[in-house]
């Protein structure tokens, strides 16, 4: 951790706040100024805070407000309490509040200075402590099941990224948890009051895409009958899940790039603007970067909401999770079923523990749900599992073959290859490694994503030739 803190001081007077700014900054932290609440808020949503400098009489909220809700934040900011008076009820109320301390105006330089940095080290202990305990590993998140490593990762990613309104975009194969994955991103930020709307591009007729986003005007098209709302206005103050997002036509990506840009919109045949403050998330149907080569999905849609990525782990890559797993699923069907159902046969774990998933968890869940529905017992056993297709060897193979070396240094002039197609194996076997997730690739490879995209392109057209 830098010993540059970020302070923030939120106070309507220009004077005062840059006498504060101009004694704070000689000692290497960068301070910024806002003079309301609404842009405080902006501020402490948009970027880590250390330290927080609060008058309590805003033009246009009292400061208190802002100290009650840091409080319920993870790792708040410490919160000195700027006041005008010396009284002893606001100064309590405010450290009742959660405050670190007080500054009775006018200030002496050397008060303030040694006040903040006072605060700013109690803060960054605290957060050290907090971290450390949050770094001991959790074996459920929000509906997650799991301790395996991987998914720790996913967690402690859904846990940062909660508070701000970043666009999240969630890769991952078909059952691994991204829905889910969107479910408690959702509900760990402080958006959970208002609704989680899931739109799924795919399943909706691509002529009624646009209208189901932003809403439509009675006579806006035939059968449309009504004014009708659409997700935007629900979603409002809420999180967009958009999945399979590569289904939506390029037209409408274009007007949800503006959308998201703008945080305004247009209901179908309407000419009057709206406007939404919404968190999305998206995921994509197949591979981004094929999708972007194939002119199927616009490249500045994707980085727009590719902000932070979470790429869900394929179940096979989480261990004994597929167990613990397991094991909840066969509770509640046996619950639900009415079934005495109350472990699985040591040969099943293992059976389990050994195979590929393909399928993920929806998989495993419809492996226990077809176990309980059609045997009965208190353990499950071997024969009740239905087949499970690709069998283990198989994926044990497609492994070893994945991890073979890329190309071997040439030990004679004839088994030089042409650098080009070397680069091209590597690049492509190091997407491979990092679970088809192009922007990682790219980083570990020190090259940025639209070089990779470039690359792609150049490959496919002397494919194509
Ligand atoms: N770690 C987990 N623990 C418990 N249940 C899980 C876990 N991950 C996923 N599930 C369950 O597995 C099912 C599939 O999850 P989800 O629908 O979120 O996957 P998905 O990645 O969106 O799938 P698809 O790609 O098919 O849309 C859901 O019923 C979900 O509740
Ligand atoms: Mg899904």
């Amino acid at each position: 951790m830098t010993n540059q803190r970020t302070i923030l001081i939120v106070e309507d007077s220009p004077s005062l706040a840059m006498t504060a700014q101009a004694h704070l900054e000689p000692l290497g932290h960068t301070v910024l100024i806002v003079g309301d609440g609404k842009a405080a808020w902006e501020a402490l949503n948009s970027r880590p805070i250390d330290c927080v400098l609060l008058d309590l009489k805003l033009p246009d909220m009292d400061g208190i407000t802002i100290l009650e809700e840091l409080r319920t934040r993870p790792a708040p900011p410490a919160v000195i309490v700027i006041t005008a008076n010396a009284s002893l009820t606001t100064a309590v109320r405010a450290v009742r509040s959660g405050a670190f301390d007080y500054l009775v105006k006018p200030f002496a330089p050397a008060r303030l200075i040694t006040t903040v940095e006072i605060a700013l080290n109690s803060t960054s202990l605290r957060r050290e402590v907090e971290t450390l305990r949050r770094t001991v590993e959790r074996a459920e998140f929000g509906d997650f099941i799991g301790r395996s490593i991987p998914m720790q990762g996913v967690y402690r990613i859904i846990e940062a990224a909660a508070q701000s309104t970043a666009s999240v975009f969630i890769t991952g194969e078909s059952g691994t948890g991204k829905e889910l994955a969107a479910e408690a991103l959702h509900r760990s930020s402080n958006r959970k009051a208002r609704p989680l709307v899931v739109l799924n591009c795919g399943a909706i007729p691509r002529d009624l895409l646009e209208s189901t986003i932003f809403g439509h005007v009675r006579g806006a098209f035939t059968g449309a009958t009504a004014d009708q709302e659409g997700a935007a206005a629900r979603s409002d103050g809420g999180t967009l899940f958009l999945d399979e997002l590569g289904e939506m036509d390029i037209q409408l990506q274009t007007k949800l790039l503006r959308f998201i840009q703008t945080g305004t919109y247009q209901r179908v045949g309407d000419p009057a603007m709206r406007r939404a403050d919404i968190r999305f998330i998206a995921a994509p149907n197949r591979d981004p970067a094929e999708a972007i080569r194939d002119g199927r999905l616009r490249e500045d849609l994707f980085y727009r909401l590719n902000v932070v990525p979470i790429r869900m782990p394929p179940l096979r890559e989480r261990g004994e999770d597929i167990v613990l797993i397991a094991r909840r699923f066969l509770k509640q069907f046996a619950e639900a079923e009415n079934k005495p159902f109350t472990g699985f046969a040591p040969e099943v774990e293992a059976r389990f523990l050994a195979y590929a998933w393909p399928g993920n968890v929806r998989q495993l869940q419809n492996v226990v749900r077809n176990v309980v529905v059609l045997h009965t017992g208190q353990i499950a056993t071997l024969d009740m599992l239905p087949p499970l297709e690709g069998g283990v060897v198989a994926q044990r193979e497609a492994q070893a073959a994945s991890l073979a070396p890329v190309t071997p240094l040439p030990a004679d002039a004839e088994a030089i290859i042409p650098l080009a197609a070397m680069e091209r194996r590597y690049i492509e076997r190091a997407i491979e490694a990092c679970g088809g997730n192009l922007q990682d690739a790219a980083r570990r490879l020190g090259i940025s994503p639209s070089t990779i995209y470039r690359k792609k392109e150049g490959w496919a057209k002397s494919d194509g030739s």
